[in-house]
């Protein structure tokens, strides 16, 4: 069936990128109205234009995998989302743009299991689309959403920041006294533009993330090994936390449930420390995390990227498994649990500690979108070096657009 006529208008205009500069550009504070409406008119006319080629894209699709469930259902939610914001006449007050900031608070929640769903609906999917394909269409659909969300987040941000500035001015005002002369070197106010955070210290995210996984560790196994950060500890970043935070657990989750692993099958009496090592690069931050847990074959390092491909194992009934003790995640998950479940899980302390098979490709994606790279380098029988390398948001001003 055609796209209906409204998709097809939006989808063929251009995406109009949005430039890190353009993220930026609101740092000088306090916000104005004319920042804000300028923030919504750009927010305004780019999210249906990408929703609506988001549309268009399932119609693309083998006819057999778009009637699946669960790609069904991420197509109604994208359709459903274009239809909500294109429904919005042009914004030019203060008023329905705070009617639009919370639709698209709403939105962020109802496409919130996107992920889970689409990786179901594929792996339902597979014998209908070579494998290629299936990753193309899913890195679309990924990259698109980080997309989506941060020009939504960013919005919303600093909608929300622009009330709260406009609230404590008035506060200042009624009590005859300055607010800035209240406000640490380091405030909110300082800090922050929208979703950014302007300086991020890579070493406290790293604590901070090494802390819940270890909960998760315990939780899952009994146990779980230390870890300590060391390099420059002290060296800042701008990034968008939730990314960052999104990144590393991934990748601390898989140091530290393979040593656990490793200790058990090599019957080590303690766990070897994760290492993570901070260093500062040339507009960039480096994070190292090396673990003892191992290494990966050199059979299974060419798996590791995939989607849904995963050596966690908890259902041993599984006849697809192999004697290697890899699977597709699809008999791996937690047993009596959709993978819906098991993903919404995965983010919390007490969520399965692996799996899906969508931690590394995903941290990928996460990683390269504001133009950093992960790499894994494996020594077999002993351990992993994970590189991450996070491109600080402002220091790639100039030369970035997403
Ligand atoms: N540090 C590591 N040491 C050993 N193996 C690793 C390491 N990191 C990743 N792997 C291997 O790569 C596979 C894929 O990792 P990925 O994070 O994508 O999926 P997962 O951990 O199995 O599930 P989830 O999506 O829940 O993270 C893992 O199952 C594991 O076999
Ligand atoms: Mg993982």
């Amino acid at each position: 069936m055609p796209p209906p006529p409204a998709f097809t208008r939006y989808a063929s205009q251009k995406i109009n990128p949005v430039s890190i500069g353009q993220l930026l550009k609101y740092r000088r504070q306090p916000l104005s109205k004319e920042n804000i409406l300028d923030s919504i008119s750009y927010t305004q006319a780019e999210l249906p234009v990408r929703l609506a080629k988001r549309v268009i894209s399932f119609h693309r699709l083998p006819f057999i995998v778009g009637t699946n469930p669960h790609i069904a259902r991420v197509y109604n939610q994208y359709y459903e989302a274009f239809d909500r914001l294109h429904a919005f006449a042009p914004i030019n007050d203060l008023e329905p743009e705070w009617d639009f900031t919370r639709a698209l608070e709403r939105q962020t929640q109802i496409l919130a299991d996107v992920i889970p769903t689409i990786a179901q609906g594929f792996l339902e999917c597979q014998l209908y689309m070579p494998r290629e394909e299936r990753t193309a269409f899913i890195n679309d659909l990924i990259r698109s959403r980080i997309g989506l969300r941060v020009i939504g987040e960013q919005h919303v941000a600093l909608s929300y920041q622009f009330r709260e500035e406009q609230r404590k001015a008035k506060l200042a005002q009624d009590s005859d006294q300055s607010v800035r002369t209240n406000t640490s070197p380091h405030s909110r106010e300082d800090v922050w533009v929208g979703a950014i955070h302007t300086r991020l210290l890579p070493a406290r995210m790293m604590e901070q993330c090494g802390q819940m996984v270890q909960s998760m560790c315990e939780m899952h196994y009994g146990t779980a090994p230390s870890y300590y950060v060391d390099g420059d500890v002290d060296e800042t970043i701008s990034y968008i936390p939730s990314h960052f935070e999104y990144i590393t657990c991934e990748l601390l989750k898989n140091a530290l449930r393979a040593t656990v692993d490793f200790s058990s099958s090599t019957n080590r009496s303690s766990h070897p420390p994760i290492q993570i090592t901070i260093t500062k690069g040339d507009g960039y931050v480096g994070v190292r995390i090396r673990d003892q847990g191992g290494g990966i074959s050199k059979e299974n390092m060419r798996n590791i990227f995939e989607y849904s491909w995963s050596s966690m194992q908890t259902d041993s009934s599984d006849e697809h498994s192999s004697a290697a003790g890899t699977s597709p995640t699809g008999s791996s998950m937690m047993a009596g649990m959709s993978m819906q479940t098991n993903l919404a899980l995965q983010q919390g302390v007490g969520g399965p500690i692996a799996g899906l098979g969508f931690g590394l490709p995903m941290a990928r994606l996460y990683a390269g979108y504001f133009g950093g790279s992960l790499d894994i380098v494996s020594m077999e029988g002993y351990g992993c070096d994970v590189f991450l390398k996070l491109r600080s948001i402002e220091g790639s001003v100039e030369d970035r657009q997403i």
